[in-house]
């Protein structure tokens, strides 16, 4: 997710202030941080691995001279965190400094073909390609200010972008640009702010301007001026006073991290659908030659490994083994061999039972894969390969963003091994990535229209002793997820169960009032499951469905229902199906008054087995 913050300042040095503003961005990465300074002409600089805290004790980030820089506190999504691989990054020359939070869609092609110009590039980074793009436009044009420099560079890059840059071309000037990541400007009486977000300026000024997608910023002594970058035409936009505390300006305004992280789904999937395609064929080449496949994870991260393992099987008509990481050594420790690939799923990277299982598996001559949150993590140090699932720092203890985000890295997954092994025709792949691109909007529709919805139905039932979950087919890996999520936070007795199986014991429990929430996606499983939520209603269970929208044979025998947007693929529903999941147990939780960010007796990374 990465934090970036830059300041002019009338009076004083800029480094304190930008240090203590990271330390305020700290929240959405630590793995290193940077900051960059202009002082007579000539930039100084400063970086290195580690917290913020750990950096400045060994290098003192307060001592840069000049009233004017740029800072970085660095969340690695390209090239683990090290110091060379940590921000600002320069050009050739020294002369250009950048600091960028986002994704770089097309930075291979655009290293090679500034490498063939002559560019040394020094780190991993997609980033290093800004300010080499921008030392080349001010070769080419002579006459070029620093801003068109920048707003010409910054026209060739895809993908998603916050940055801001210096120069030592012209000392007094800073330049920040926003495509999706966000940017946000704070003025004061003593100079003008760019950051991430409202937080890192929150002490200095309450002033503020919104920077939207496409612009520009120029700022200078005289003040901020703000264009598009398609046709640099000037945009007028007056400072906002926002009225949010320092707590609330963390959380963007949300009462908590759970809810705020729900929010930013669409985001997160808009990320991941970015991943570089070599890693995916990478992983489709072990996969493919492999004799058996395990999906090994714990608690949210294995409900993401139970919908891959449908998602794997209806696409690339490939067989794998969803396992608990707790049980895999036992299950499987002794049968696992070299033809064995082990595919590891973990937002922290860290899971004690997750590491063991994978350190048995490689033991014994297995492929390791991974899948994790956290780059520089255990895991990606033992894995051959890992994938980042790009989801950004997840707070809330309850996994929300990183559960969609792993299930949409392995939704590729599977389509990119549907494809290599030929199982499907270009015509469904079409179809089914088209489907793909659209799971941004279509989440950030049902997070906006669910919300009240969800809260709603979560004050009639929140004084249950104890609710279902119930889903068919991929849906059950969404109940087991959705049962979680009420389990953990809001601590109301749930059960999970594949619908078909509910008839084979938990039905019992059955009785007048009792609430069961079925997960109703349209695929093969629909009429079926019409058949399951009868049995339920003959004996009493009040029904809570979700379903699509216009799913009226569901709507006139549900008590509640909540929906999802039109058309979903029954293959891709945990993404969007999750969401009202998610918004029914964080408001349970609230009427519960029950914190959802802090949960009795959990943790966010369980590091003992
Ligand atoms: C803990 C967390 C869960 C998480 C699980 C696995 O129990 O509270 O939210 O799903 O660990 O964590 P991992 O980091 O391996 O995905």
């Amino acid at each position: 997710m990465c934090g970036i913050f830059g300041c002019l300042l009338s009076n004083g040095n800029a480094s304190p202030v930008i240090h203590s503003s990271l330390k305020k961005l700290e929240y959405r990465g630590y793995d290193s941080v940077g900051i960059a300074t202009i002082f007579d002409g000539k930039i100084f600089l400063k970086k290195g691995q580690g917290k913020i805290d750990e950096v400045h004790k060994n290098l003192n980030l307060d001592d840069l001279p000049g009233n004017i820089g740029i800072g970085h506190t660095r969340w690695a999504t390209h090239g683990a965190p090290l110091q060379i691989n940590s921000h600002p990054h320069f050009d050739c020359t020294g002369k250009i400094a950048v600091v960028h939070n986002g994704i770089i869609e097309n930075f291979s092609e655009l290293k090679l073909e500034l490498q063939n110009l002559g560019h040394i590039f020094v780190s991993k980074t997609d980033t290093e390609v800004i300010p080499h793009l921008i030392e080349a436009i001010m070769k080419d044009k002579p006459d070029f200010s620093f801003e068109n420099a920048v707003q010409e560079a910054i026209k060739r890059l895809e993908g998603s972008f916050a940055l801001a840059a210096i120069s030592s071309h012209e000392p007094s000037k800073l330049v920040c640009a926003r495509n999706e990541s966000p940017l946000i400007l704070g003025i004061s009486d003593n100079g003008i702010y760019c950051a991430s977000d409202i937080p890192a300026f929150l002490p200095l000024t309450n002033k503020t301007v919104p920077i939207n997608n496409g612009e520009l910023v120029i700022i200078t002594a005289k003040g901020y001026q703000i264009k598009k970058i398609r046709d640099g035409s000037l945009i007028e936009r007056a400072p906002e006073i926002i009225e949010w505390t320092s707590e609330m300006a963390v959380k963007q305004g949300y009462p908590h991290f759970m809810i705020k992280e729900i929010y930013e789904q669409p985001e997160v999937l808009r990320n991941t659908l970015r991943l570089q395609d070599h890693y995916l064929d990478l992983f489709s080449t072990f996969l493919d030659r492999s004799t058996e496949i395990f999906l090994v994870a714990c608690g949210t991260s294995y409900h993401a490994c139970l919908a891959a393992s449908y998602m794997f099987s209806k696409l690339a008509f490939l067989p794998t083994y969803p396992v608990y990481a707790s049980e895999f050594i036992e299950q499987y420790g002794k049968s696992v061999n070299i033809d064995s690939t082990i595919l590891a799923v973990s937002q922290s990277g860290e899971t004690a039972d997750t590491i063991a299982a994978v350190v048995s598996a490689q033991q014994r001559a297995a492929t390791i894969l991974s899948l994790t949150n956290t780059i520089g993590s255990t895991l990606t140090r033992i894995s051959r390969v890992y994938i980042g699932t790009q989801a950004g720092p997840e707070i809330g203890v309850a996994a929300t963003k990183t559960f969609t985000s792993q299930i949409s890295v392995l939704a590729q997954l599977a389509l990119r091994l549907a494809k290599r092994r030929g199982k499907i025709s270009q015509d469904e792949i079409d179809t089914l990535e088209g489907q793909l691109a659209k799971l941004p909007d279509i989440v950030d529709t049902t997070v906006k229209t669910q919300d009240a919805k969800a809260k709603q139905i979560a004050h009639k039932y929140a004084n249950s002793k104890v609710l279902f979950f119930l889903g068919r087919g991929i849906s059950t890996a969404t109940a087991f997820e959705g049962r979680l999520k009420l389990m953990e936070i809001a601590y109301i007795p749930s059960v999970a169960f594949p619908a078909g199986e509910s008839k084979h014991g938990p039905i019992s429990l059955i009785e007048n009032g009792l609430p069961v929430i079925f997960v109703c996606q349209k695929d093969d499983t629909h009429k079926t499951v019409i058949s399951n939520i009868m049995e339920m209603k003959a004996r009493g269970a009040k029904i809570i469905a979700i379903i699509e929208k216009d799913d009226n044979e569901i709507k006139e025998i549900a008590d509640d229902y909540l929906e999802v947007p039109q058309g979903i693929l029954g293959i891709f529903s945990p993404i969007p199906y999750a969401i009202p999941l998610q918004l029914l147990a964080y408001h349970m939780a609230i009427e519960l008054n029950h914190d959802p960010d802090m949960p009795r007796n959990l943790a966010k990374s369980v590091t003992v087995k």
